[in-house]
């Protein structure tokens, strides 16, 4: 399920609107832009060193995420990303030369991952190069080596499925020249290495902000760097250390679990962070795991602040209560402690108290796996409770949780419910059919 929802606010909207501005900036941002081969991949006894660096770059930037297909072979493309105005399909990256990029040199891999322009002109932002612009020259040319080894897989993908005018690649150009910053990533003087490090990971091979970070109309990154984004059916969190809606109350260690194993002692993952962690973080080194952690703690507070919380009298309260105590605190216990390092503790967790509800909503209907790691092989599942409970019931219960046990957010009402369990694929309940 998750897999059809993944990575985002497309840039597609912008076509449209940057359609005009595309076919002046055509000329002159994209055409005549060459990209120098800088470095030389590795021969002899260097290469096989090189394409071990080169698969942890790959890790760091979840490149198997989007180019390999549930089911299908490695990179071998044809992974859908729906977007509001139509689908795209994910490019095979194997060797293969007739339908893969066998027949590519490093120039033209690079202007694909660091520039934006392939086989068939400039890249939808679904492929994330915005961020991976700013791999340095060592990273792209290890990444290259590797990709280079990944057997060849005869699978022809079209990648663009979307409608006119949106299928114009041309007006991409537009968009590029409004929100693409086409330059590597340079460290800050001000930071230490470690910082910097982490920094590099996050806005480049990580693209953490592409989930974390609003978009806005047009599809490219709001100012709000970092501080909670939605991406359809989901809401990935406010990452800066705001106490209330961020990870002010988290430790570095706090961050590092999460991100090697998918729980801590507050929380466990769920939906498309699940397989950010599964298919990429997890993999990352201690040193790389304490860098992001390092930064993500250097960041600003974001400014938003902690609502009044609903009144414990009121109605919705009242009801969302009772609701909690027989369906859900056998797991989260009757105070929100949750169970450490198991069931999440709903107490003082930003998820739950962050504006968007999407993800709550996704998770108590749908019910989640829980991340399957190296280091947390047994994770332990919440039920779906789509069946279960009607709209009003469960709107009820995010209102509760939402606003006891010193949390405080808007409420949630049978409607926002109704929508999400259209909009997740979640089933009716069963106790509606007598209605
Ligand atoms: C969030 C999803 C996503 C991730 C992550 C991603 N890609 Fe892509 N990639 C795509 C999509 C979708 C396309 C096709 C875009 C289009 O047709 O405009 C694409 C296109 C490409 C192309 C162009 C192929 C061609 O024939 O033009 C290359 C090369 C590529 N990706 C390599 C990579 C590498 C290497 C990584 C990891 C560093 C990566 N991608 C990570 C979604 C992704
Ligand atoms: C594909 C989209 C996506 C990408 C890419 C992504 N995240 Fe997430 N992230 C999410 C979603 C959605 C959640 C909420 C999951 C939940 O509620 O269990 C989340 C949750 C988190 C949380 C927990 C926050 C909390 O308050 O519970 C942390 C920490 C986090 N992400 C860090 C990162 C970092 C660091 C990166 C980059 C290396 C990253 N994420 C990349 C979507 C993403
Ligand atoms: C059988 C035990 C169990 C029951 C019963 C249960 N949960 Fe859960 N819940 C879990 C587990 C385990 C997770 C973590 C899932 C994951 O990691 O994907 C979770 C996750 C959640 C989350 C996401 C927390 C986060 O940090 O993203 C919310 C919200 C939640 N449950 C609310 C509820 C509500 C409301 C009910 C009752 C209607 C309920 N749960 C009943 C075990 C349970």
């Amino acid at each position: 399920m998750a897999k059809t929802v993944k990575r985002v606010a497309l840039a597609v909207g912008a076509v449209v609107v940057a359609g005009a501005l595309g076919y002046g900036a055509l000329v002159e941002y994209g055409l005549h832009k060459s990209y120098p081969q800088s470095m030389q991949p590795e021969s002899g006894s260097a290469l096989q060193a090189q394409i071990k660096r080169g698969e942890y770059v790959a890790r760091l930037s979840d490149c198997t995420a989007c180019h390999t297909k549930e089911g299908g072979q490695p990179f071998a493309g044809g992974y859908q990303l729906n977007t509001p105005f139509g689908a795209i399909l994910s490019s095979n990256i194997t060797s293969d030369k007739e339908t893969g990029i066998g027949g590519w040199t490093q120039e033209q891999f690079d202007r694909a991952v660091r520039h934006g322009v392939g086989s068939h002109g400039y890249l939808y932002a679904a492929m994330p190069y915005n961020a991976y612009a700013k791999l340095t020259d060592q990273d792209l040319t290890d990444l290259w080596a590797y990709i280079r080894t990944i057997p060849a897989v005869n699978n022809k993908v079209v990648e663009n499925q979307l409608p006119f005018p949106f299928n114009q690649r041309w007006t991409l150009a537009g968009w590029n020249l409004l929100f693409f910053h086409d330059q590597v990533f340079q460290p800050s003087a001000q930071h230490s290495a470690e910082i910097n490090r982490g920094a590099y990971l996050v806005d480049g091979p990580g693209h953490c902000a592409s989930c974390h970070t609003a978009k806005n109309l047009l599809g490219g990154d709001s100012a709000a760097y970092l501080q909670g984004g939605a991406l359809q059916g989901w809401y990935a969190p406010d990452l800066t250390p705001n106490p209330h809606s961020g990870l002010g109350n988290w430790n570095k260690e706090d961050i590092v679990s999460y991100l090697r194993s998918g729980t801590n002692r507050e929380t466990a993952s769920s939906g498309p962070m699940t397989e950010a962690i599964e298919n990429s973080t997890q993999y990352m080194n201690d040193a790389d795991l304490h860098a992001i952690a390092s930064y993500l703690q250097s960041l600003p507070a974001s400014d938003s602040h902690k609502p009044a919380p609903v009144a414990s009298s009121a109605t919705a309260m009242l009801t969302g209560k009772k609701v909690f105590e027989s369906q859900c605190g056998a797991c989260h216990v009757s105070d929100g402690s949750g169970i450490r390092q198991m069931i999440p503790r709903l107490a003082g967790n930003a998820q739950v108290n962050s504006a968007d509800p999407s993800s709550l909503l996704n998770v108590v209907l749908n019910g989640s796996q829980g991340p399957f790691t190296h280091a947390n092989p047994t994770a332990a599942g919440m039920p779906a409770f789509d069946w279960k409970l009607s709209d009003s019931n469960i709107a009820d219960v995010m209102t509760y949780i939402r606003n006891s046990w010193g949390n405080a957010a808007s409420p949630v009402s049978a409607d926002d419910v109704s929508k999400a369990r259209a909009s997740s694929g979640a089933k009716p309940w069963l106790g509606g059919a007598e209605k």
